[in-house]
């Protein structure tokens, strides 16, 4: 059997690493969560060059952006530091990536009529747009972010090639309540780290389940594990970073949805068993991180089970739980090898050899050991995939690099089959 170790790289990879990021900013009062997202943006590895609008200074000085960013800030395109007094042609060029966040109705404005009459306008229109995306995170009053001048703007920067990012909603500045709050710093820093994600998974549909069940004994008690869906919720976010359209079905668990991931909660086994069957059809992958119960009490009681004073425990029975991933294996899609089923294996004990059976006795193509006390309710733990091929080792790392390792090695695994499947469909 082939084994192979992967090299985790030593110092845990930082997201944004070796990116540089111009970081504009309009006027608007959502500025003050720009000192926050130039920090965010540095915590996860990227260089930051600040360039601010006259407007933009009326609400945050430039000296606080200077201090956050290590570098002074920008705010004249006759700004005589620059050798060649070209600031809006050398920053646009240093650039991985231009977010203007916040982007005023105003600058949306003054980007869509390619407007150069300040520096931060006069650096988006100037900027290779082949080689240096623009990002803008809008940020107004919701008025003005429904008006149709706004939408119809927001329309025509997408058509010019501008990813336009969305908003949140709730409360504002101005008292009033709705759309067009600029997104929290952690959110927009996710935004980006999606963005410069390699989209191995376009175009698929991916079902993933997550967390531990809950099997009632009564209205009160139940059965449940350890399992705290960290795995899961990095996985469903990875394959969306990825590009796919990602479905999460939860257990009971209190972690924040990944951006962009549509999630069903769900209690017991047979929720779980009832939501995947649902979401199955139109999936591509599905992959079952679920720590699902594999067995639930038969005769749940339906009021709560009281001391009888006798000094006797209740007996309880249990009915075995339906496998989730045994199912969608045997489907006739995933048979046919249009859903690719990746199962998960806690052990305690011989992992290798267990997760190998396991992976026969499930018929799924890819199976991915872990030892369970190690892993349960922590950031980080080791993977071991195993396919018809052999053994791979993702030595320990958080969470989140291994979904993304695995998300990688998932989408080779599925090339690999789709090109196996042409040639077997041409020969
Ligand atoms: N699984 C499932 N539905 C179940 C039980 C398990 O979908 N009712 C899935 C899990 O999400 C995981 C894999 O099957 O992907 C784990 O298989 P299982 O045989 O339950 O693993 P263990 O609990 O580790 O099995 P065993 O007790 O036999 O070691």
């Amino acid at each position: 059997m082939n084994h192979q170790a992967i090299d985790s790289g030593g110092a845990e990879a930082l997201e944004l690493a070796g990116r540089h990021i111009v970081l504009g900013l309009s006027g608007g009062i959502a500025c003050y969560k720009s000192a926050e997202l130039c920090r965010g943006l540095i915590k996860a590895g990227a260089t930051v060059q600040v360039v601010m609008t006259e407007a933009a200074g009326q609400f945050i000085t430039p000296v606080t952006m200077q201090a956050l960013s290590g570098r002074p800030v920008y705010t004249s395109q006759w700004d005589g530091r620059e050798p060649n007094g070209m600031a809006h042609i050398n920053l646009s060029r240093e650039a991985d990536a231009i977010l203007i966040a916040p982007c005023s109705a105003d600058f949306i404005a003054r980007l869509v009529q390619g407007r150069a009459d300040e520096l931060l306008s006069l650096m988006c229109l100037a900027r290779p747009i082949d080689r240096v995306p623009l990002l803008v995170a809008p940020a107004m009053n919701r008025e003005m972010y429904a008006h149709p001048a706004t939408q119809r703007n927001l329309a025509q920067l997408q058509a010019d090639g501008a990813v336009v990012l969305g908003v949140g909603s709730g409360f504002q500045a101005c008292g009033e309540t709705g759309d067009g709050r600029m997104l929290e710093p952690e959110q927009l820093v996710e935004d980006l780290i999606a963005f410069f994600t390699p989209k191995v998974l376009q175009g698929q549909q991916v079902l993933v389940t997550a967390g531990p069940t809950y099997e009632a004994i009564d209205p009160v008690r139940g059965i449940t594990n350890l399992s705290s869906g960290k795995m899961g919720f990095a996985i469903a976010r990875a394959a969306r970073e990825a590009g796919a359209e990602v479905t999460l079905v939860a257990g009971p668990v209190g972690l924040a949805t990944p951006r962009g991931v549509t999630r069903i909660n769900v209690k017991s086994a047979s929720n779980m068993l009832a939501a995947v069957a649902a979401h199955a059809q139109s999936a591509t992958v599905f992959i079952a991180t679920a720590a699902v119960a594999d067995w639930r009490p038969a005769a749940p009681s339906a009021q709560k089970i009281k001391k009888d004073g006798s000094g006797q425990a209740p007996r309880l029975e249990f009915t075995e739980n339906t496998d989730i991933l045994a199912s969608v294996a045997r489907s006739p899609a995933a048979q046919a090898g249009r859903l690719f089923c990746v199962g998960f294996a806690a052990e305690s004990h011989d992992l290798l050899e267990n997760a190998q059976a396991k992976r026969l006795r499930k018929q799924v193509p890819l199976l991915v050991g872990n030892i369970g006390p190690d892993t349960f309710g922590q950031d980080d733990n080791a993977l071991l995939l195993i396919d018809a091929q052999g053994s791979l080792e993702l030595p320990r790392a958080s969470k989140r690099l291994l979904a993304r390792r695995l998300v990688q090695e998932i989408a080779q695994r599925m090339a690999a089959s789709a090109a196996l499947h042409h040639q077997a469909g041409t020969a």
